[in-house]
């Protein structure tokens, strides 16, 4: 099983997504994050994602931003939007309706057809970050239990 998380900026959310998810399954999941534009590629994940992964015993310092690219479709089973806007431009580049099928908005695993999104919180303060790093993991946990069914 392959899974992609996917963010704007891919330093603050999808990395928290990756880490999160990473953490609750075996080491044969594999996961992955990305994000739908490359302003930020190569770089670490944003201090305030690393930091507040580090204060829930989720190390970030070993992923780097890339952006999405078609070639994910191929290489993923499932593919989780963090706000309507990812879901959006993933969906644009989607093929086919199987590569379709693949996308989803991952806070719809808490409240399904809810179709909410994970904040962006780049501009703001700590707070936004333990938002996120609350909604994730709790979206995180139910993804984790379908996958080790
Ligand atoms: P992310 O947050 O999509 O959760 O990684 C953002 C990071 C950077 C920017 C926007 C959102 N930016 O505009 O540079």
């Amino acid at each position: 099983m392959r899974i992609l998380m996917v963010c704007l900026g891919n330093i603050c959310r999808s990395p928290l997504a990756e880490g999160i998810l990473q953490s609750k399954v075996s080491a044969d999941v594999k996961v992955d994050s990305a994000g739908t534009a490359a302003y930020h590629v190569g770089e670490l994940p944003d201090s305030r994602s690393i930091a507040v992964a580090k204060k829930y015993g989720i190390d970030l310092t070993n992923q780097r931003a890339r952006k999405f690219t078609v070639n994910d479709f191929d290489t993923f089973d499932l593919i989780y939007a963090m706000d309507e806007s990812n879901y959006q431009d993933i969906l644009t580049l989607a093929r086919n309706t199987e590569e379709k099928l693949k996308v989803k908005l991952i806070l719809n695993e808490v409240d399904l057809n809810s179709n909410q999104s994970v904040p962006d919180p780049y501009y703001g303060g700590n707070n936004g970050f333990e938002n996120v790093y609350q909604l994730l993991d709790e979206a995180c946990q139910i993804i984790a239990n379908k996958i080790e069914e």
